[in-house]
């Protein structure tokens, strides 16, 4: 089964591929935020140190991992750990992979309804109402749980074609047109009168801003941002062909991810900044605080303000796409090729699980008799916090003293250098990070996080 494996056709596919899952929400609800007021450019140096240090690191490792074990996330982890139990870091990637599908298809589906809300004018009004109408849409019972399941129909659509029919293709299409789309905002919101005052606070540097907790934060960020530590970048990796340089596709993914965090400051706060609102992060500012700047922003042009609040609204759904995609696609590969049925079929056992995480994630912000909580947080809060938290940094930790420590660094060499046929001149440095400081770095996150330091 191994030997007829899929494999991505092109190598623009596949970092178009890889860049999918890693351009998400987290490039444009949290990157800026933290960026502009954490030190602006400054931050930016830190984040990009921590990508460089971790980031590239971590994900290497993940595609060794993949492109050696040939097979599904949990597969993979197995066959290089012997049976022992290190193969757990797999299995715990599939089951991370259902609970981030779970809230993220619902901040997707909402992200949906906003594209058609925008267009049918149901945006406009004050503060009050663009927040109340968030409140009660989010809350509402059943339209969220059907956009919920609408986006991860589409998701579905997309994975049931396979790897170079479905999600390659697709990925050709949306993460072009959502370059487009960014920098067609980008260009709108720069060109605002007093945009140069959110120009500045994004990229303005302030070290004085960049403490040890702006560090870890700007590390525990880059994590989620690349999707490491849950299996899709392995899942993926299992698709490269033998010949793919590694560190070179790491170099990249890394640096559009990158890049189009920045672009995202660039669209949002250059417009809030020109009508004088502050921008916050997470689903308020995309849901309350932007419908708002773009109505404002471009109150002598309303004609551009509706077109931009409803591209901004597509360019959101395509990001938050190709993430689910990926998402999707670890289950699906496991169950595919764990429990030897057909593709169809795989995913449509993912599609519906996910449906349902998603209706009880999405049900847990409403007001219904049920008590959707777990330790007294929505279930929508609930997952977002374990997986971005915890699971994603653990699963990163474990995977690097996997790499470093247990699996034959002959195996870690002939991958990285593609069986010698590449220099491999970074391969002591490689290591080192993946040995020490990827965990010591993961480690301090942990602690960060629950307060000890
Ligand atoms: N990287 C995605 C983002 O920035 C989130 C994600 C995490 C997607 C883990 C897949 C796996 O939004």
């Amino acid at each position: 089964m191994t030997n007829e494996r899929a494999k991505f056709g092109s190598r623009f596919g596949l970092i178009l591929a890889t860049a999918g899952s890693a351009v998400g929400l987290g490039n444009i609800w949290r990157f800026p935020y933290m960026a502009g007021n954490n030190g602006g450019a400054a931050f930016i140096l830190v984040y990009i140190g921590c990508v460089l240090l971790l980031g590239i690191p971590c994900m290497i490792s993940e595609f060794i991992i993949g492109r050696e074990g040939a097979s599904n996330t949990a597969r993979a982890y197995t066959k290089l750990s012997n049976g022992t139990a290190w193969k757990y870091i797999g299995f715990m990637g599939v089951l991370t992979g259902f609970l981030i599908i779970g809230y993220y298809a619902v901040v997707a589906g909402w992200c949906l309804q906003y594209i058609f809300a925008s267009a049918a004018g149901e945006l406009q009004g004050d503060p009050k109402y663009v927040a109340g109408y968030f409140s009660e849409f989010s809350a509402s019972p059943v339209k969220p749980v059907l956009w919920t399941v609408a986006i991860l129909v589409i998701t579905h659509l997309v994975v049931i074609r396979g790897v170079r029919g479905g999600i390659e293709k697709a990925s050709k299409m949306f993460m072009p047109t959502l370059f487009v789309l960014l920098l067609g905002l980008v260009v709108a919101s720069c060109n605002l009168p007093g945009s140069g005052a959110g120009v500045e606070f994004l990229l303005k540097p302030d070290f004085s801003k960049v403490d040890s907790g702006v560090f870890l934060g700007a590390l525990g960020q880059a994590f989620y941002s690349l999707s490491i530590g849950m299996g899709c970048i392995c899942t993926y990796a299992s698709y490269f062909s033998r010949r793919t340089n590694l560190l070179n596709t790491a170099v990249h993914i890394s640096l559009v991810d990158t890049m189009v965090a920045v672009l995202a400051g660039l669209m949002i706060f250059p417009s809030a900044f020109s009508v004088g609102i502050a921008p916050d992060s997470g689903p308020s500012l995309i849901f309350m605080t932007l419908p708002n700047v773009f109505q404002q922003a471009f109150t002598h042009l309303p004609l551009v303000g509706y077109i931009v609040s409803i591209v901004f609204y597509v360019l959101l759904s395509l990001a938050a796409l190709t993430s689910l995609i990926s998402l999707h696609e670890v289950c699906t590969a496991f169950f595919l090729e764990e429990f030897r049925i057909s593709r169809l079929r795989g995913a449509t056992f993912v599609t519906v699980i996910a449906c349902v995480v998603g209706a009880l994630c999405s049900l847990s912000l409403g007001h219904t008799d049920l008590q959707l909580t777990i330790f007294g947080k929505s279930v929508f809060d609930a997952l977002d916090f374990v997986t971005g938290q915890i699971l994603l940094p653990f699963g990163g930790f474990l995977t690097c003293l996997f790499l470093g420590w247990y699996v034959p660094k002959k195996i870690v060499k002939d991958q990285f250098t593609n069986r010698g046929t590449l220099r491999g001149a970074l391969f002591g440095v490689y290591l080192f990070c993946v040995r020490f400081v990827c965990p010591i770095c993961i480690m301090l996150i942990f602690l960060n996080q629950f307060g000890v330091i």
